[in-house]
């Protein structure tokens, strides 16, 4: 199982950057999760205060590019993707290599990142199973339905801004076929078995898709 986990950082200077509140608590406890469950784990992390689990094979980045580049490297080898990084959607377009130096009002222009399980679901070495998280403030199942389809995905987490950083969550699950079904308030590392869970389900599903995706790995489904 691949993960990215953690928030990302963009650099302006070497002093400064932009982020955001993810704590990387919700990928480690999805990591935790899947090792109790006999997987093979390895995390792309963003920088994080928060250990990863022992037995987990860590890959720590700083920026989106980096997160994209080691996912696109490590993809190929994994049955399942779980994203649950909170990517930055932007960088910042002129990086300084030394500090700026402080006069008066500044511009600042951005540029987007790429979308890290966008670029995995249309690889035909993606992963069997990827599962997407969607961070939203409005219209929760509608514009989570919208991305697990503009990211082919096979399975989105959907929850509010007051997980970020948060030890409890509220989840609803939402499958391709628009199946969506609300879990009721628990702790992370509960959710975390939870998620887990269905994504072991629907590797083991019945699916024609999946088996190709499967055996162009050399790897019959168990
Ligand atoms: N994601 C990603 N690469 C990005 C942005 C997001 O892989 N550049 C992944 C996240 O890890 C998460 C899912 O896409 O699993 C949704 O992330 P979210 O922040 O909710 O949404 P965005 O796609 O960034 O869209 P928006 O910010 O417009 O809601």
């Amino acid at each position: 199982m691949l993960l990215t986990s953690g928030p990302t950082r963009e650099h302006l200077d070497p002093i400064r950057f932009m982020t955001n509140a993810s704590s990387g608590r919700m990928g480690f406890a999805l990591a935790a999760a899947a090792l109790r469950r006999g997987a093979r784990v390895t995390v792309i992390s963003g920088p994080v205060e928060a250990r990863a689990p022992k037995g987990v094979r860590l890959i720590p980045v700083v920026s989106a590019s980096e997160m994209l580049k080691k996912t696109l490297a490590e993809a190929p080898k994994a049955d399942v993707l779980i994203g649950a990084a909170a990517v930055g959607d932007w960088r910042f377009r002129h990086v300084s290599t030394s500090k700026l130096k402080r006069r008066g009002p500044i511009r600042l222009s951005l540029a987007p990142n790429r979308d890290i399980l966008a670029e995995v679901g249309r690889r035909p070495f993606r992963p069997a199973v990827v599962v997407g998280f969607a961070l939203e403030t409005t219209r929760l199942l509608e514009n989570a339905l919208k991305k697990l389809r503009s990211k082919n995905l096979d399975l989105i987490v959907a929850n509010g801004a007051e997980s970020l950083g948060a030890p409890r969550t509220s989840l609803t699950l939402i499958w391709r076929s628009g199946k969506a079904l609300r879990l009721a308030p628990m702790d992370k590392a509960r959710a975390a078995l939870r998620i887990v869970d269905e994504a072991a389900a629907l590797l083991e599903a019945p699916s024609p898709e999946r088996d190709v995706l499967l055996s162009r790995r050399g790897r019959p489904r168990c």
